[in-house]
């Protein structure tokens, strides 16, 4: 299938480490490695309390932010809770259905379309992560489930706002803290294909030949070449490895080819 050759896009979520200090710490090493790239794009996903400080820390040519998380409510009474109306203008994108919050805070597929539509209202990009769990895959079901994923979260958006999104690809079984089997990239690329297939068949071959899908799941300085490589791959999700400077650097270096 026809795709559009966009920036490669490395994203590094931190889940639930780092207070501010220690992500403004962290930035400061980055900054210090990291080149702006013409062909990378680097994201950043700190906690929600880092997101504020480190936008007026940032060297914007070298890195954007995102939130792992938001309510889809814009405002009102919900106490605890961020909305991406509060976010807005703070980040570019936002992890959205992490199966970190899939399976340990209940979202449920109509959870994540509300808040993949209040991203995108918001004028936020998701990125919105889908994956079969090891007992899906012992059951022949990953299809299954990245089809009804995929279906139900995109299902309030036109095709043009379906173009602008980001889907990751996730296996929850190659997630470090789920087990961290490594999958194979002839696995990756099958699972890519299905998943821009399935857009292909809901908004067009223009929309699914633009929508960015990235691959995340134990990535490591060692294995982001493998999966770049991947026909229709277009970056990569971090999570361990993005807490660590010369990793998550060399990580950006490795995805950087165009040498100029
Ligand atoms: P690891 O890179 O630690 O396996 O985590 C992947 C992930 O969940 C990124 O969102």
């Amino acid at each position: 299938m026809h795709h559009i050759q966009h920036r490669t896009l490395i994203v590094g979520n931190w889940k639930m480490h780092l207070n501010v200090a220690q992500s403004s710490l962290l930035v400061h090493r980055l900054n210090q490695r990291i080149k702006a790239h013409r062909d990378v794009e680097v994201v950043l996903a700190p906690s929600l309390l880092a997101l504020q400080p480190l936008s007026r820390e940032i060297d914007r040519r070298k890195f954007r932010l995102a939130s792992q998380n938001a309510y889809h409510k814009d405002e009102g009474a919900f106490t605890g809770e961020v909305s991406y109306t509060m976010l807005r203008g703070l980040i570019h994108y936002s992890i959205v259905s992490h199966s970190e919050r899939r399976l340990y805070f209940n979202e449920t597929l109509e959870v994540v379309r509300d808040k993949v539509t209040a991203c995108v209202r918001n004028g936020i990009a998701p990125i919105v992560c889908v994956g079969e769990t090891q007992e899906e895959r012992r059951q022949g079901e990953t299809k299954q489930v990245l089809h009804d994923q995929v279906t139900s979260a995109l299902a309030n958006l036109t095709a043009d706002e379906v173009a602008g999104i980001v889907i990751a690809y996730e296996p929850v079984w190659a997630i470090s803290t789920f087990g961290g089997e490594i999958a194979k990239p002839d696995d990756v690329a099958v699972a890519l294909a299905y998943i821009r297939e399935q857009v292909a068949g809901l908004y067009g071959d223009h929309v699914a030949a633009s929508v960015r899908i990235l691959y995340g799941g134990s990535v490591d300085e060692n294995s982001v070449r493998g999966y770049l490589d991947v026909k229709g791959c277009d970056g990569a999700l971090v999570g361990s490895a993005s807490l660590n400077y010369h990793r998550f650097s060399s990580i950006v270096e490795k995805a950087h080819v165009l040498h100029s």
